[in-house]
């Protein structure tokens, strides 16, 4: 019998023209950070197939192959789809392209000589692939932000949170099976973790703030406020994500430890996103 991933790629091919320049709640802070993330997808996403890529040679499974072919497939057309709307976030005065270049200058930490190998690219995918897991199921659950998108958007964001949950524990696995669960490549593990957290949220704030200034907003503390406080307050969608960040931290921790399967299910059903 031939191996079969369990999750399809899917072919998109967004159409943004239409997209409001505060396609967020109509709020500027709420569509930087959506903005800021987005700008990161593009390079973040081709570094996290490359690093996959880089290791799959070793890798015999048949079943882990097929899962790492629709993970590539995935990522390539989420990277296609934001740099797609990111391109088009400059009619409105967003310069979001070159957050785009921003971001493979963090990316290039790699490049110093205790990071760079295949081993630490891998596990920063990892790391950074257990982020966008976490971020993307709860986005999925706070329908009260989610249904704040424009239309086109929520396209967008519900269709890549779904795929996001769908391969979240892929580059786990390679990195499992190719480094094995040793104390030294467990530790490691968490080290790249701690240094990928400090420098995907430093960057986001820089890059929200850097986006809050082209639109003439940097002053508008009500607009800081109110979101900061959605992300970061009590109940707020990041700070919401604490506990379920913290286990990747455990050893013997495995993404689908975090069930999002009926998550999944009711998902692809509303976005017609089955098969
Ligand atoms: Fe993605
Ligand atoms: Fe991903």
């Amino acid at each position: 019998m031939t191996a079969m991933a369990s999750f399809p790629v899917r072919r998109q091919d967004f159409e943004f023209n239409e997209v409001p320049r505060h396609w967020v709640d109509n709020d500027p802070f709420m569509t930087a950070m959506f903005n800021a993330l987005s700008s990161m997808f593009p390079n973040g996403e081709r570094f996290f197939v490359d690093s996959v890529r880089g290791v799959r040679e070793l890798v015999s499974d048949p079943v882990l192959q097929k899962e790492i072919s629709a993970f590539i497939g995935q990522e390539a057309m989420h990277a296609k789809e934001h740099h797609a709307f990111n391109a088009g976030a400059i009619d409105h005065g967003f310069d979001v392209v070159r957050l785009e270049a921003w971001t493979a200058n963090v990316l290039s930490i790699i490049r110093l000589p205790i990071f760079n190998n295949k081993r630490t690219r891998l596990a920063a995918t990892v790391a950074l692939e257990h982020f966008t897991g976490v971020l993307s199921a709860n986005l999925l659950r706070r329908e009260d932000i989610s249904q704040t998108l424009s239309p086109k958007m929520q396209e967008l964001w519900l269709w890549h949170c779904v795929e996001e949950n769908e391969h979240k524990a892929v580059a786990f696995d390679v990195y499992q099976k190719v480094y094995g669960n040793s104390a030294a490549n467990y530790l490691w593990r968490m080290t790249v973790m701690v240094i990928a957290t400090a420098l995907i949220l430093g960057a986001l704030h820089v890059f929200i703030a850097k986006l809050m200034a082209e639109d003439g907003q940097l002053s508008n503390l009500r607009s800081w406020g109110r979101g900061l406080w959605k992300f970061w307050g009590v109940g707020g969608m990041f700070t919401q994500l604490v506990p379920e960040y913290l286990d990747y931290f455990k050893p013997g921790f495995h993404p689908w430890d975090h069930d999002t399967k009926a998550l999944l299910a009711k998902w692809k059903d509303r976005q017609g996103l089955n098969g």
